[in-house]
């Protein structure tokens, strides 16, 4: 059963603080009221919409996808037909048997763009594509933050940042909602890890959760108005994320006012007393021990009247959101996508995603007097790499390569290296007009290497492929692909590297290399996004979302709780061992990434809010009064680019801080000026005390930040002491 979870894959969003159409409380009260006690249940329980055994009944209605919850047709209630996710619409192995669909670039990729309009656009595309192909629910939403490098579902979010990731996850939900669907926000909270991801206990104090992860979950929810939240496998403080009060009940509902409902993740309910705690729907029932919710809920309900009032309110929560979706007034209605548009929205994601780490000698772009162009690295001659995993998408006629992991059994058909139909070579080949581009694999270094030694210019391709359900053992690239990189730049001076990986990594061959390309996993057209940023078309504007450290020494936990050789956590229904697995994430607080490098004064490889342009840019003029900033930015090279303007909190009432608390994205021509006008959400200059936000009354300093570490002028203001609630 455990091999249907990497059938699946998922969406993304679009803008606006939609305020749902009045009314749909006032709906969802009044179709719950005349609901029988065998409907009540309906709406609380899920499956998988597959045929896992022979005699298992599949709904006529339902799509192939990752969910299907019934509907109550006598009232009018439509089916939840839900499909993964954050990068489009998964493919299920072409089970649909209705093509492919949009990769967008990864969700890193797309967290590099800094640009809340352009994920809302990837929102909008992804969201109409699932609709196109019969699905009205989307569970695209990834916001975790990334509280360890090695995650192997960093691909899957899009920042180590709240703000950051609040407002692109809120955007991208925003997006795939305005096609009249749902999308959730996920996975609800502290899953920093795929290691033991089942069962780790996430130990976070209020606080902490409250300035950090959780902080990130309230500003996408507010921006995106997710009619679902999907609940975490992982346990939180003791208590499985689906199943805690704390989280769901008191967080989420209570503090927070959400009116959506609380979906779980697949496999992720341990109880019917889960409901009482918060959980309002269980999804994909065959993976949990039993239907916990559905049938024995109904018979809870029947003599217990905290149950009862539960199922009241867990109906009229997803009610809720049908009607403010408007998924009963707008049903999905299958017909071909468009293929094409799609594509160009994944290509601007991707050009404007890519990070340019590094460029010694102005080695790029590349100079028309290149003549001869080395191209090396294995599949850079058939396409771009993908992450893993239920987020897996695919275009038409599937992967253009892939690579088998080996093993057996029923999750080894998904445990692989898969890349999509778009191909670097052909793209370098279409703008290297007048020069020779040969192309070597990088199996053996000799090949590698005589392969460079006779260019101008040597572009080496180089992979680190992530999936779902299993974290990276640490930041290396693997296959010995370090050592074929550093024997390529030794050969050629000029050796630009291009990387495709699924989260930071280490670069040990850095100081010999000309120029690093961080790629991410660049979608269905990454192999023309790559070339246009190699040939100066696209003048590289993407910024780190991520920290890259500089070992994993310097991680707040070096070694991943819980990991081990060869483990996974693909198995929902695996055994869980007698004793807690614990991750504890006091030790960073809610100083997550930058801040924690910050805090405790250490170096890294490549700071967050870094990246290079083929221009350059001067920022000054810092205003502030602590609730708006603007300050101006000047391109001052030669040609047009753009800049993240990016501001931070440096100190708060005597306490030095790091924190991102305002960041525009300014598209500038050569010699012209553009002022970013900010405003400071205040919680980002609070901290969280007992049961509120609290500003000590006192000094607070801001700067301008090229990036998270390299800081410029600075502005302090007097704040007034604050207390209040969410
Ligand atoms: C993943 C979710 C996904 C679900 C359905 C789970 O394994 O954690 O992100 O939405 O499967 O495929």
């Amino acid at each position: 059963m455990r091999s249907f979870l990497y059938l699946t894959t998922a969406l993304i969003p679009q803008i606006a603080f939609a305020a749902p159409p009045s009314g749909a409380e006032q709906r969802a009260a009044e179709t719950e009221a005349r609901m029988t006690p065998e409907e009540r249940v309906i709406l609380t329980s899920g499956i998988i919409p597959f045929a896992f055994t022979p005699n298992a009944k599949v709904p006529e209605d339902a799509v192939t996808g990752s969910g299907y919850v019934g509907g109550v047709p006598r009232l009018g209630v439509p089916s939840l037909k839900e499909t993964d996710a954050s990068l489009g619409v998964a493919y299920m192995m072409g089970a649909r048997n209705d093509g492919g669909a949009t990769p967008l670039p990864s969700g890193l990729a797309m967290g590099s763009t800094w640009n809340p309009a352009l994920i809302r656009a990837g929102g909008k595309t992804i969201g109409g594509e699932a609709k196109a192909k019969g699905f009205n629910v989307m569970l695209a939403g990834g916001i975790n933050l990334l509280f360890d490098p090695r995650n192997g579902r960093t691909f899957e979010y899009f920042s180590e940042d709240p703000l950051l990731s609040g407002i692109l996850g809120g955007e991208a939900v925003a997006g795939i909602q305005s096609n009249n669907m749902i999308s959730t926000v996920k996975h609800f909270a502290f899953n920093g890890q795929e290691s033991a991801r089942q069962y780790i206990d996430a130990r976070v104090s209020e606080a902490n959760g409250r300035e950090g992860e959780l902080l990130s979950f309230q500003i996408a929810i507010e921006r995106g108005n997710p009619g679902a939240v999907m609940c975490a496998y992982n346990k939180v403080n003791g208590h499985y994320a689906c199943d805690s009060d704390w989280l769901l009940n008191k967080v989420l509902k209570r503090d927070w006012r959400y009116k959506g409902f609380v979906m779980s993740d697949w496999g992720a309910v341990p109880s019917t007393s889960a409901a009482l705690n918060g959980l309002d729907q269980q999804s994909g029932a065959q993976l949990d021990k039993q239907p916990w919710l559905g049938a024995p809920l109904g018979q809870e309900a029947s003599r217990n009247p905290a149950y009862a009032e539960r199922v009241k309110d867990m109906n009229r929560r997803i009610l809720y959101s049908i009607y403010a979706h408007g998924l009963d007034k707008d049903p999905p209605v299958k017909k071909k996508i468009d293929v094409e548009a799609g594509l160009a929205v994944a290509e601007s994601v991707a050009r404007e995603g890519i990070v340019l780490l590094r460029n010694e000698r102005g080695a790029l772009p590349l100079a028309a007097s290149a003549k001869r162009i080395a191209v090396i690295g294995n599949y850079a001659d058939t396409g771009v790499l993908s992450g893993g995993g239920s987020s897996q998408v695919q275009m038409d006629g599937g992967p253009a390569a892939t690579v088998s992991l080996g093993g057996s059994g029923l999750t080894a058909g998904f445990i692989n290296e898969t890349y999509h139909r778009s191909v670097p070579l052909n793209a370098i080949k279409e703008r290297a007009k007048g020069a020779t581009v040969s192309f070597a694999r990088s199996n053996y270094l000799a090949e590698a290497v005589a392969a460079a030694k006779g260019a101008d210019v040597a572009i080496i391709f180089a992979y680190e492929w992530r999936t779902e359900g299993v974290d990276s053992p640490d930041l290396s690239l693997p296959r010995g692909q370090d050592a074929v990189i550093a024997a390529v730049a030794e050969a050629n001076p000029n050796t630009i590297v291009v990387l495709q990986t699924g989260g930071p990594v280490l670069m040990p061959w850095l100081d010999k290399t000309a120029a690093v390309v961080e790629a991410w996993y660049p979608g269905g057209r990454g192999g023309q996004a790559i070339a246009s940023v190699l040939f100066g078309e696209t003048n590289p504007s993407g910024r780190l979302p991520v920290t890259f450290p500089a070992s994993t020494a310097d991680l707040p936990r070096p070694n991943i709780d819980g990991w081990t050789p060869g483990g996974d956590s693909l198995d929902p229904s695996a055994p869980r061992p007698t004793t807690d697995v614990r991750a504890n994430y006091d030790v960073e607080g809610s100083d997550l990434g930058y801040r924690w490098y910050a805090r405790e004064g250490k170096k890294t490889l490549f700071p967050f809010g870094y990246g290079l342009s083929y221009t350059s840019f001067a920022r000054s003029g810092l205003k502030t009064d602590g609730k708006t900033a603007s300050f101006t930015v000047k391109n001052t090279g030669a040609r047009t680019g753009a800049d993240v303007a990016q501001l931070y909190l440096v100190s708060a009432a005597g306490t030095a801080k790091r924190r991102l608390v305002g960041f525009q994205k300014l598209t500038l021509e050569p010699g012209k000026s553009g002022t970013a006008r900010l405003t400071i959400d205040p919680r980002l200059l609070a901290s969280w005390d007992q049961d509120g936000w609290f500003i000590k009354g006192g000094e607070y300093r801001f700067a301008i930040g090229a990036d998270a570490q390299t800081l410029g002028e600075t502005v302090s203001v007097k704040l007034p002491m604050r207390r209040w609630k969410d």
